[in-house]
């Protein structure tokens, strides 16, 4: 999350605007969140690099979360793929994990993978298209399937029921 990244009149590169916005790590371990922090603040120069618990597994971790931010107005929100990133997301599954380093040179780095957050956080002038998909930094186009609202209803539903929540 950002904030105050965005400068009138002007456009800086998204490693300046970054070095200039207030972003939050959202984490389960606040350690290893902290550690990052640490390297991000010292290659931005920016102190406002900010560690907050959060544990995706735990609703009452969620909530406490979304209590301490207190958005407000004004907030836009965008879903976005990042593009096939050599992360560590097949880190648990032998078989991925020889896929992955096979096809490791056609890969995103994690830098490259970051690119289109970065430029949804961080673009003047996007704000109408909050709520839109974005692939390789442009709004993409979305399969019919994902656009069903009838199916949308469904995952929302199950969602609420695997999380043993209701949502008022
Ligand atoms: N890599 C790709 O090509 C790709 C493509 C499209 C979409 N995505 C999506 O992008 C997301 C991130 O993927 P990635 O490639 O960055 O995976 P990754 O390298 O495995 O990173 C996942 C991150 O999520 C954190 N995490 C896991 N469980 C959590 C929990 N319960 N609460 C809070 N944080 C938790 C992990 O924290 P720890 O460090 O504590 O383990 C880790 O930092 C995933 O949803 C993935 O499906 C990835």
């Amino acid at each position: 999350m950002t904030e105050g990244g965005k400068v009138r009149g002007s456009s800086p590169s998204p490693l300046i605007l970054f070095a200039r916005a207030r972003v939050y790590i959202a984490c389960r371990d606040v350690l290893k969140g902290e550690s990052a922090a640490s390297e991000i603040r010292a290659d931005t120069k920016n102190s406002q690099v900010l560690v907050r618990k959060l544990d995706l597994s735990d609703t009452k971790s969620i909530r406490a979360f979304a209590e301490g931010f207190r958005a407000g107005t004004g907030v836009t929100t965008y879903a976005v793929h990042p593009g096939i990133v050599r992360s560590e997301l097949v880190r648990h599954s032998f078989l991925l994990c020889l896929l992955w380093r096979l096809f490791s040179p056609f890969l995103k780095t994690a830098r490259e993978g970051a690119q289109t957050s970065l430029h949804c956080a961080l673009t003047e002038g996007l704000e109408p298209l909050s709520g839109k998909y974005f692939s390789d930094c442009k709004k993409t186009w979305v399969s019919p399937r994902a656009r069903n609202n009838k199916t949308a209803e469904r995952l929302w539903n199950v969602s609420c029921e695997l999380l043993g929540i209701r949502w008022e």
